[in-house]
C-alpha cells in the first residue's frame, strides 16, 4: 500500500516536471512586433525561484512588503511570484503613475525594498522609470523613510548583457536604442541580472495560511487617499482560479489574452494569478493598442492564435475610430470568447465588439468587478447565458447580489438603486492595509449588513443587471477609477489655486473625462500657461491617466449654505445643461450664471 503510494507520487512528480518544462505560460510580445519570446512553466519557477532567494538574502520574510514598478515585462510576473512564494506581501505601482504616488504607496505599507526598471518604450514614448523611481526614494528619505535597496532590472539597457542572461531571454531591442543614462545610488541600487546570476535555481516555498495576505494593492478612495486593498492566499487564489475557468471557458488548449497592465487589478488576476492556476498559455504584451499602428491586437490575435480575449470598453471604443478594415486585414479566426471589463460598455462598442471584431460568432462577457472583489461579480458565462448589449447580465455561482433604495430597504424586480452584495465570496478584500477602520466604513457602514460596492444599478424585467456607473465621488477615466478628491487637492496645491471642484465629463473614447472648475487667488489670472502649469501639476502628483481635458476658471463655485460644493450643479453646466433641477438651496445663484458664461468651449 505504501509503495504504491510512493510509486504514485514518484510518477506524478515526474509527469508534472515533464509537463511544466514544455508547458508554455507566455508568449511574451514586447513593444516591437519582433520581440518575441516564449516562456514555459518549468523556466519562470527557475526565475521566481532565484528571484525568491535574491529577496530572501536581501532580508526579505514572510509578511514584510515589495514594492514593484515596472512595466509588462516577464521580470514583473517573476517579482511578483517570487514574493508569493516568500509569503511577502507584493505592492504593484502602475508604472504610469507619477514618483510622489509612488512614493506614497512605500511610505503608507513601509515597503522595505522596491524593484523597478531603468526604461522602457510604450509605444514611441520613451519612460525614464528609474528616474522616477530614484524621485519616489528620494521624497521617502525626506520623509524619514527609507528602503533597503532598489532592484532595477536592465530592460531597456539589456541589448549589452546578450541573451541568456534576462529570464525573459529577449532578443535586444532593434528599434535605435538612445543612450539612457540612468543615475545610480551606491549602496542603495543593485542591478537584477547580477543577483539572478548567482541565486540559486531551488527555493522552498513558505508555507502559508489561507488567510495570510497575498498582496497589497492601491485603489483611489474618495477621501482621496489611496486605499491598500488587501487579498489573500486562499480565497483571492481560489476566486480568481475558478472565475478564469467559467467566465472564459477555459480549456487546455486554449492561448488567453487579457490586455490590462498587471499594475492594474485585472492584470493581477487575469494575467498572472488566474491563468497561471489553470495551466494556462497566455499572452504577455508589453506595448500598445496602436503601435506601430492600429491593427496591432489584431495582428497579436493572428500570430499566437488567440482564442479568448480580454479588454477595456476604452479601447475599443478607440479602436472603433479607425473603421473595420484594421480589424477585417487579419483573420481572428481562432477567437472564441471577447471579453470587457472597467467600465459600462455602451451598446455601440458592444455591438461593433461583437459583429466586427467576433465576426458576430464570439460570445461577449461584459464582467463587472473591482478591485475589491478580487474577480469577477456580475458576468455572463460564454456560450450559456443569452446576451445583452450593455448589461453583465448575472451573478456568478455564489455572488449574491441586492439592489437597495436610500433607506437601505431591497428592492425586488424591476428596479434601480445601490449595488450592494449580500454575503461574501472568496475573493473579497479582506482589510485596508493598516487601517481596518476605513475598510469597515467605506464598504459597510452605509448599509449595515451589505457589502456597498459604489455603482448604480438597473435591474430590468428579465432580471438582467444593468451597472450605471458610480454613485460616489469617483470618477471611471478610461476604466481606472479616480477620486474627485484627489485631484481637487493636486489643483490646490498650486499657488495660484484657492479653491478645485472637479467632475466627471462625457467623452467618446475614455468613457469619462475630468472636467475642473478652479478658483483663482487674489493676484493671479486664468490663462493658458495657468492651465498647463495645472495639468503638468496633477501629471507630477498622480500620473498622466488624471490630465484634465477641460479646466474652467469659476470665480465662484456653487455651493449649499452650509458651504457644500453642489457638483451635481457642475456636472451640468459642464455639459451645458440648463435643466438643472432645484437649485433653492444654492447659497448665491449668481455664480450659476456666471459658470455656464466661462464655459470651456473646446477640450484644452
Ligand atoms: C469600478 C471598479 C475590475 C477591474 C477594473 C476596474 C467599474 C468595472 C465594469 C463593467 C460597468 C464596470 C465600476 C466598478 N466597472 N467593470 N463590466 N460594467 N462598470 O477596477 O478600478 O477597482 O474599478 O469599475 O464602476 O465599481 P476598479
Amino acid at each position: 500500500m505504501q509503495m504504491t503510494r510512493k510509486i504514485k507520487q514518484h510518477f506524478f512528480k515526474k509527469l508534472y516536471s515533464l509537463m511544466t518544462d514544455f508547458f508554455l505560460m507566455y508568449f511574451r510580445e514586447g513593444n516591437e512586433p519582433e520581440e518575441t519570446t516564449q516562456i514555459t512553466y518549468r523556466e519562470l519557477l527557475v526565475q521566481v525561484c532565484r528571484c525568491s532567494n535574491v529577496l530572501q538574502k536581501q532580508g526579505i520574510q514572510k509578511g514584510d512588503r515589495v514594492a514593484i514598478y515596472m512595466p509588462m515585462i516577464p521580470e514583473l510576473v517573476v517579482a511578483m511570484l517570487a514574493c508569493a512564494r516568500l509569503g511577502a506581501l507584493h505592492s504593484i505601482v502602475f508604472a504610469g503613475f507619477s514618483a510622489e504616488s509612488l512614493c506614497e504607496r512605500i511610505l503608507d505599507s513601509s515597503c522595505s525594498l522596491l524593484i523597478t526598471t531603468d526604461a522602457f518604450y510604450r509605444g514611441e514614448k520613451l519612460v525614464n522609470l528609474k528616474e522616477l523611481a530614484d524621485e519616489a526614494l528620494d521624497k521617502c528619505r525626506e520623509k524619514g523613510f527609507q528602503v533597503r535597496c532598489c532592484i532595477v532590472v536592465k530592460h531597456l539597457g539589456r541589448a549589452e548583457l546578450g541573451t541568456g542572461d534576462s529570464p525573459s531571454q529577449s532578443p535586444p531591442i532593434k528599434r535605435p536604442c538612445p543612450d539612457v543614462q540612468i543615475s545610480w545610488n551606491q549602496g542603495v541600487d543593485l542591478w537584477w541580472h547580477e543577483l539572478m546570476q548567482e541565486a540559486e535555481d531551488e527555493c522552498e516555498p513558505e508555507w502559508c495560511d489561507a488567510e495570510d495576505p497575498l498582496f497589497i494593492l492601491y485603489t483611489s478612495g474618495s477621501t482621496g487617499k489611496p486605499k491598500g486593498v488587501v487579498h489573500t492566499v486562499g480565497g483571492y487564489m481560489l476566486y480568481v482560479a475558478t472565475t478564469f475557468k467559467y467566465v472564459f471557458d477555459f480549456h487546455a488548449e486554449d492561448v488567453f489574452w487579457c490586455t490590462a497592465d498587471i499594475g492594474w487589478i485585472t492584470g493581477h488576476s487575469y494575467v498572472t494569478y488566474g491563468p497561471l492556476a489553470n495551466g494556462a498559455t497566455s499572452v504577455l504584451f508589453e506595448g500598445i493598442p496602436t503601435y506601430p499602428d492600429v491593427s496591432r491586437l489584431w495582428s497579436i490575435v493572428d500570430k499566437y492564435k488567440v482564442t479568448k480575449f480580454y479588454t477595456a470598453p476604452t479601447a475599443i471604443r478607440l479602436l472603433m475610430k479607425f473603421g473595420d478594415e484594421p480589424v477585417t486585414r487579419h483573420s481572428r479566426a481562432s477567437l472564441q470568447v471577447l471579453g470587457t471589463v472597467g467600465e459600462p460598455i455602451n451598446p455601440e462598442a458592444w455591438l461593433w465588439y461583437h459583429q466586427v471584431v467576433g465576426a458576430q460568432r464570439c460570445s461577449i462577457v461584459d464582467t463587472f468587478w473591482q478591485t475589491e472583489t478580487g474577480g469577477h461579480m456580475l458576468t455572463p458565462l460564454p456560450g450559456a447565458t443569452p446576451m445583452k448589449p450593455g448589461s453583465a447580465t448575472f451573478p456568478f455561482f455564489g455572488v449574491a447580489p441586492a439592489i437597495l433604495n436610500e433607506s437601505g430597504e431591497e428592492l425586488e424586480g424591476e428596479a434601480e438603486g445601490y449595488l450592494v452584495f449580500k454575503q461574501p465570496w472568496p475573493g473579497i478584500m479582506r482589510t485596508v492595509y493598516g487601517n481596518h477602520e476605513r475598510f469597515e466604513a467605506t464598504y459597510f457602514k452605509k448599509f449595515p449588513g451589505y457589502y456597498v460596492t459604489g455603482d448604480g444599478c438597473r435591474r430590468d424585467q428579465d432580471g438582467y443587471y444593468w451597472i450605471t456607473g458610480r454613485i460616489d465621488d469617483m470618477l471611471n477615466v478610461s476604466g481606472h477609477l479616480l477620486s474627485t478628491a484627489e485631484v481637487e487637492s493636486a489643483l490646490v496645491e498650486h499657488e495660484a489655486i484657492a479653491e478645485a471642484a472637479v467632475v466627471g465629463h462625457p467623452h467618446p473614447v475614455k468613457g469619462e473625462c475630468l472636467y475642473c472648475f478652479v478658483t483663482l487667488c487674489d493676484g493671479y489670472t486664468f490663462s493658458p500657461t495657468l492651465t498647463e502649469e495645472l495639468k503638468k501639476q496633477i501629471r507630477e502628483k498622480i500620473g498622466p491617466i488624471a490630465t484634465p481635458d477641460y479646466i474652467q476658471n469659476a470665480p465662484g463655485l456653487p455651493k449649499t449654505r452650509s458651504g457644500k460644493i453642489m457638483r451635481r450643479v457642475l456636472r451640468k453646466i459642464a455639459q451645458n445643461d440648463h435643466d438643472l433641477g432645484d437649485t433653492s438651496t444654492v447659497a448665491d445663484p449668481t455664480v450659476i450664471c456666471q459658470l455656464f458664461n466661462h464655459r470651456c468651449l473646446t477640450i484644452q
